[in-house]
């Protein structure tokens, strides 16, 4: 068993022994587009002939069903959470397309902060009993402790940004928090604290230095753990989509992103691809049906297309 597996079944992170692959659609910000992307991936890979079930995680601000043109379902998250409905199973819920289902958020108070440790790994452990090819997590926004640890076990984790400084700024704050979150994990299960610090505390280090600087300052100390540890790091490859796109500019500031991680955390970020803006969108949110069934020629389509097929050539 590797050392990812370790991390998974140590925190009940379950993600080695899956029948089905779990996509997670995260961002730091809410209104960038991540139920808009995670409802029409979801749909492309409907078509395409998969199983999907496409669970709202966006506790307290529930909307993947509309998203999805189907009422709020009957059943919810809070229900299981709740021990009202015994199998998550019976959450599952029929959509009008083909192979897609859903299991729809909480439509209570219940936000993905107070979703307590135990509900949280109960939820990702029970995922493997759906009967899905795929399960893709939409999980709204902000970076609390949950969110983040869904975003880790899931085996890809997507990034919405749109070409705005805010959202850039908080896509910085996401892939820091996850970054910090894993290495905590991974310090954990290595029984490498007293090295980190050690690393930390260096003369040589200043408030300036990176995490790509403290990883090299571990590898001077003890090189067979810094390179494990350097290793494990290298595992975290976040893929990132640019959204509302108007030209080129708005393209390559996913390849700034890149690089800027590469620099600083020294992780390679996956660049999945780019949506353009179009009206439809607000179109189809204001009829409350998928774009990708509603507007079946608008620019989105093409753009999803290519980036559904780029996502499953890195599995
Ligand atoms: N590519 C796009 N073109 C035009 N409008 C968009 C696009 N993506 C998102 N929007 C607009 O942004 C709104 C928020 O998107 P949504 O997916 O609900 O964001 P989030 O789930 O991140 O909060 C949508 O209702 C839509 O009006
Ligand atoms: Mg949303």
């Amino acid at each position: 068993m590797n050392l990812a597996d370790e991390i998974n079944k140590n925190s009940s992170l379950l993600g080695n022994d899956r029948n089905c692959k779990v996509w997670a659609i995260g961002g730091g910000k809410g209104g960038v587009g991540k139920s808009l992307v995670t409802a029409n991936t979801s749909i492309c890979l409907a078509l395409m002939g998969y199983k999907v079930v496409t669970v709202d995680l966006d506790l307290g601000g529930a909307n993947m069903h509309t998203c999805l043109g189907i009422p709020i379902p009957e059943k919810t998250l809070s229900d299981y959470i709740s021990k009202k409905v015994s199998s998550i199973k019976d959450l599952v819920v029929p959509t009008p397309i083909k192979n897609l289902q859903i299991i729809s958020g909480a439509q209570d108070d219940l936000g993905i902060a107070n979703l307590k440790q135990m509900h949280k790994n109960k939820i990702l452990s029970k995922l493997n009993e759906l009967d899905a090819d795929y399960v893709l997590l939409d999980l709204g926004a902000g970076t609390t402790y949950n969110t983040l640890d869904f975003f880790i076990s899931a085996d890809k984790g997507m990034l919405v940004i749109l070409p705005e400084p805010t959202s850039i700024e908080n896509t910085y704050r996401f892939i820091k928090s996850v970054y910090h979150r894993r290495l905590k994990m991974i310090e954990d299960l290595l029984d490498i604290q007293p090295l980190i610090n050690q690393a930390m505390n260096s003369k040589i280090s200043t408030p300036q230095s990176t995490p790509v600087d403290l990883i090299k300052r571990v590898i001077d100390i003890n090189p067979t753990m810094g390179m494990k540890l350097q290793a494990e790091i290298a595992k975290f490859k976040p893929k990132i989509i640019m959204n509302q796109v108007r030209g080129q500019n708005d393209i390559d500031i996913g390849f700034s992103i890149q690089s800027v991680c590469k620099r600083y955390f020294g992780i390679d970020i996956d660049y999945a691809g780019y949506l353009d803006y179009d009206p439809a969108v607000w179109q189809s949110v204001k009829k409350r049906k998928p774009l990708l069934m509603e507007f079946p020629n608008s620019k989105l389509v093409n753009n999803f297309d290519k980036i559904v097929h780029k996502l499953i050539q890195m599995d």
